[in-house]
């Protein structure tokens, strides 16, 4: 097999690899280290043809094919693994699915600006419970006649908040699983449709990447993209081209990597020369090559199966997964040939090797490429009934909650259900604890998000977290960015870990890092001006509206008008369970972690059979996930 570029492509290689050596090799570094995003060199690319290097002219395009659309992107890699990935997104997954299911109405108004570089698209799949699932999807469009409203969140998204464009996908049927998912365009700026914050990177740091918040945002009937239920289908597809243009951006990053390594190993005078005639380093460049090469044919050959409307979804998977790990492999030893001198900030080998990461990650890390390239070999594992199940029943990221929420009444109203609720559960507010306590051993916190606003508003959370007999906590960025509380004190993944009793989370949107932190709260109140935000699903009490209108009122009312007394050692409440619905049959709980045995799933693991009633189960039978016994299990 030869596989040869043509002129035509080698003359774009040029061209491409020309702008990025004059107009963005020299910024790399500072956008690298200030998280800037290249605006004025995307807006460039619309007018070099390059956002729509692969749609037809008649589209805005630039007519070209998809292995030209693989070069452009490989070259910006070379010097920018995240500029690589900005056209990437744009092209493959903003664009494409508006090319290929797109009306001819949906294509005049969308793929003609987004080709023509006058907008920027991206693409909404991943959530908080739906990453390698992608089926997962708890976002939701309901048909409300003239027009869908979609609520719900996305995470890690690519180009967001740049991007004008978003293809979107929602489940339209919660019950038909991957078939009940549709996709849809949505604009930026349209009511309801936010933003999280951008996502402070390891790499790739030149491409923004954040959160969607979708809160009655009303989608009209014509932005529904291909047909209803056919979502997850787009999303499949549009990936398998996607992944043409990953596996480019880790061959680009690479090939940067490789030639810096080998300029210096010429350089670079070791025992009399140059290091790259010692035999330890020209093996390392040898292998190095010989990985970019291979990696090059894939995705050249993959590039042009999809090209000729050839089945390449295999293909594209092995691309993105061997081209990704071979850049693995190729950024290590290139920064190794640097020795100390590439351990350093500014040269490019350590952006290269940061930047390299991510490819193995993202557009389905590698596992899942391995996943698709085996079951085209040995065909698809029959699906378990509990798998489907768990699409429509995920709890949050802090397990299963109550998620009542106070709406009914005025401010003052809300807040006093909310205090007989807490009060309800066992929370008695005469005593408290100091609110420097640390978060790892206080019963109680008050914990203020970026919706604290200005850090005169940490009075208020002061004065809550002191009536509520609290201690002071945070999320990340009010403690690192914001400065307002001491390091410390900030509760997540990265941060502390809240063990108590009860967690007052005050303008926390939710961030699934946040949230690690808190999961074993017996108690989370979430109090926030957007009723989407994440917290409100992973709490057991909310009320929506704005903090500072709030916080002093719950102080006012836990306020017992005396100092509090010092709070006895800490009594772990037991956690709420949320209220089910009663099925047409018994349903029995685990008393030991409230795991609920449903006869229609039955339970795998214990080769019990789907439809299996809780009392036909052998005496022997143990609690699939804390191992109770089946006599410690309760009949509700
Ligand atoms: N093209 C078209 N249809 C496809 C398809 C494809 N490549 N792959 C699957 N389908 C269809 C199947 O035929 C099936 O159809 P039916 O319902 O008619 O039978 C349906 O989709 C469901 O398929 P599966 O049963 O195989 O689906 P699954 O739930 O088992 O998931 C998976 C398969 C491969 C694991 C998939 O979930 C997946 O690819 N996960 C990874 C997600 C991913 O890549 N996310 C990346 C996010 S975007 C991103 O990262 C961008 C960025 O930042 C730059």
């Amino acid at each position: 097999m030869l596989y040869q570029t043509t002129e035509q492509h080698e003359a774009l290689r040029q061209r491409v690899r020309e702008f990025a050596e004059t107009e963005i090799k020299p910024i790399a570094f500072q956008l690298d280290q200030t998280n800037g995003f290249p605006a004025e060199q995307i807006e460039k690319f619309g007018k070099m043809g390059l956002m729509g290097i692969p749609y037809p002219k008649e589209y805005g395009g630039a007519g070209l094919d998809v292995m030209s659309y693989a070069i452009a992107v490989e070259e910006l890699s070379r010097v920018d693994g995240g500029t690589g990935v900005i056209l990437s997104a744009h092209v493959s997954l903003g664009t494409w699915p508006i090319f290929a299911f797109g009306t001819e109405e949906q294509k005049q108004k969308y793929l003609v600006p987004l080709a023509k570089g006058e907008k920027i698209g991206a693409f909404g799949l991943t959530e908080e419970n739906a990453g390698s699932d992608a089926g997962g999807t708890e976002t939701v469009a309901v048909d409300k006649g003239d027009h869908y409203l979609l609520n719900g969140n996305k995470i890690f998204i690519t180009n967001a908040p740049k991007a004008d464009i978003y293809v979107v996908f929602a489940s339209t049927d919660p019950t038909a699983g991957t078939r009940g998912i549709s996709a849809f365009i949505v604009e930026k700026g349209w009511d309801g449709f936010t933003f999280g914050d951008h996502y402070d990177k390891l790499g790739i740091r030149s491409s923004s990447t954040a959160e969607l918040i979708f809160n009655n945002v009303k989608v009209p009937k014509e932005n529904l993209l291909g047909k209803e239920g056919q979502g997850f289908k787009i999303a499949m597809a549009t990936l398998d081209g996607g992944r043409i243009g990953i596996a480019s951006q880790a061959l680009g990053i690479a090939q940067g990597a490789f030639e810096s390594a080998l300029g210096y190993a010429k350089e670079r005078v070791q025992f009399g020369k140059p290091i790259a005639f010692q035999q330890a380093i020209s093996f390392k460049l040898a292998d190095m090559a010989t990985m970019l090469h291979t990696s090059r044919l894939l995705i050249y050959s993959t590039a042009e199966l999809k090209e000729n409307h050839e089945p390449y979804s295999m293909e594209a998977a092995m691309a993105k997964q061997y081209a990704s790990d071979c850049c693995q492999k190729i950024v290590d030893e290139a920064l190794q040939i640097y020795g100390g001198s590439g351990f350093l900030k500014g040269m490019d080998v350590e952006r290269f090797y940061r930047d390299s990461k991510i490819t193995t990650i993202y557009e389905g890390t590698n596992e899942i490429q391995r996943v698709v390239i085996a079951a085209h070999i040995v065909g698809k594992p029959p699906k378990q009934k509990s798998q489907r199940r768990s699409r429509t029943k995920t709890a949050g990221a802090t397990g299963p909650r109550k998620n009542i929420m106070f709406n009914e009444g005025s401010n003052e109203e809300k807040v006093a259900q909310l205090v007989a609720a807490l009060e309800k559960d066992g929370y008695d507010f005469s005593v408290g604890i100091p609110i420097d306590t640390p978060i790892a051993e206080a019963e109680r916190v008050v914990s203020v998000g970026k919706g604290i606003g200005p850090k005169e508003n940490m009075a208020l959370a002061e004065e809550l977290a002191k009536q509520a007999g609290a201690a002071i906590g945070s999320s990340r960025p009010v403690a690192e960015t914001l400065q307002y509380v001491p390091l410390e004190r900030y509760v997540g993944m990265s941060g502390q870990k809240f063990k108590g009793n009860l967690y007052i989370a005050c303008g926390i949107s939710g961030a699934g890092q946040h949230l690690k932190g808190i999961k074993d709260a017996s108690t989370i109140v979430a109090i926030n001006n957007s009723p989407n935000a994440a917290i409100f699903k992973n709490a057991d009490y909310g009320i929506v509206g704005n903090v500072k209108d709030i916080m002093p009122l719950l102080a006012e009312a836990l306020d017992t008008g005396k100092p509090k007394e010092s709070a006895p050692p800490m009594v772990k409440i037991k956690r709420a369970r949320p209220k089910k619905q009663a099925p047409d049959y018994n349903f029995y709980i685990c008393n030991g972690c409230g795991y609920e045995y449903d006869k229609e799933l039955g339970d795998e693991a214990s080769e019990i059979e789907p439809g299996t009633p809780f009392e036909k189960l052998p005496d022997e039978w143990m609690c699939p996930k804390c191992g109770e016994g089946k006599d410690e299990f309760i009949k509700a």
